[in-house]
């Protein structure tokens, strides 16, 4: 069993990330925290004249910038210094021509391209780059396209609620998109619905960022079926949060095993969650989530029990439902589970990937 986070060839030690910070996130900065992370957004670098004329313009304002005569081996060295953990560089484009170079280096290096489609300041805006680049989806749709085929692996930085996040994420994965970066920006904390959305629309890795500074934090976007989690602010404020992160984390992974495993469906979770449902024998959301997904309660029962029947996972007279196929995460205690799992010396681990595996079962049976 591997529950390592992973995406393409690309496989992180942890499901944790920092997120692009502009004229803190270098490499001297990251290799701080090489042993905490997955991986580690730089930048954002400014890459052509015009988003470099923009980074000037927002560093007379006081704030803080990467301004450099020669991005493009600016890159590269900080990707040779580079220690510990996957790089990503988070770069703020206006031309496709310097983002190809950009491409071919992280190809080369192992390292994530990351288009930023997040920037709101105006200078950015006004030289085409950043958020606005939202509003032009055909551009970003060519220059995906163009770094896949130089073989790297390319990440979108996006903020929700700015466009339809879903319509974006279907698109840009048929573009050949990895992973896409969701600051899930909300009126009160993180909007985690829109990282349920697009987890329900896509099968797009999908980093999870805005305001996680506790591991409680971490496990709300996991429920809602990020791959990993990225931090920004957090970072500044409290430089131990990732080692803080990391034993969680341990702790986490030895009891659930599937460690992105989503909440249940009744308290928030993503599809995947149909894994952890009871038969439809009263009202509740799964009803409502089977008609949204166009599945008969029927088509559901006969899907789960013949999961079971081909995976030979027999019926038992411990559980509610008669078979554990029925049963509920094993966060929550319940003492009929346990025993059918005790009688069938099945570990909670086997149990989660068996939960896992049949998740990927319903939703294989949706698309179908
Ligand atoms: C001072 C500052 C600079 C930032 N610079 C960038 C950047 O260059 N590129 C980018 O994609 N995001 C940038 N961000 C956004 C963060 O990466 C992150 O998405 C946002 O702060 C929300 O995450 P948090 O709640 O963990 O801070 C910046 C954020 C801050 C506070």
């Amino acid at each position: 069993m591997n529950f390592e986070p992973k995406v393409g060839k690309i496989t992180f030690r942890n499901p944790f990330a920092i997120s692009s910070i502009a004229g803190i996130t270098d490499a001297s900065f990251g290799n701080k925290f090489s042993n905490l992370v997955g991986a580690i957004f730089l930048g954002g670098f400014s890459i052509d004249e015009r988003t470099i004329e923009a980074s000037r313009r927002i560093a007379l304002r006081g704030r803080k910038e990467f301004i450099f005569d020669d991005p493009i081996e600016k890159i590269s060295e900080e990707l040779r210094k580079a220690r510990g953990y996957v790089p990503g560089v988070n770069v703020r484009a206006s031309r496709k021509e310097e983002l190809m170079l950009v491409s071919e280096i992280c190809a080369k290096r192992g390292a994530i391209l990351e288009i930023n489609a997040h920037c709101r300041q105006k200078e950015v805006i006004e030289a085409g780059s950043g958020e606005i680049l939202l509003r032009k989806q055909e551009i970003l749709e060519d220059w995906i396209k163009s770094a896949k085929e130089r073989g790297t692996t390319v990440s979108l930085k996006i903020r929700s609620g700015v466009v339809d996040e879903v319509s974006l994420a279907k698109r840009m994965e048929r573009a050949g998109l990895d992973i896409l970066h969701v600051d899930a920006m909300g009126s009160k904390g993180a909007d985690l619905e829109a990282i349920r959305r697009i987890r329900n629309a896509t099968h797009l890795f999908i980093i999870g960022n805005n305001s996680v500074r506790c591991f409680v934090d971490v496990k709300e976007m996991f429920g809602r079926g990020a791959n990993m989690v990225s931090l920004a602010r957090a970072i500044l404020e409290n430089p131990s949060v990732l080692s803080e992160l990391n034993k969680s984390w341990k702790k986490h992974l030895a009891k659930l095993g599937w460690y992105n495993a989503p909440k249940h469906l009744c308290r928030g979770g993503d599809l995947r969650s149909l894994a952890f449902c009871c038969p439809p024998f009263r009202k509740c959301p799964l009803q409502r989530t089977l008609r949204d997904i166009g599945l008969s309660e029927k088509s559901y029962i006969l899907l789960k029990k013949f999961f079971a029947e081909r995976n030979g996972i027999k019926d038992d007279p411990f559980t509610c439902f008669g078979n554990i196929v029925w049963c509920c995460k094993n966060t929550k205690p319940c003492f009929m589970r346990d025993r059918a799992l005790a009688e069938k010396g099945m570990s909670y681990k086997e149990y989660m990937e068996m939960k896992r595996e049949l998740s990927e079962f319903i939703l294989r049976g949706l698309r179908e």
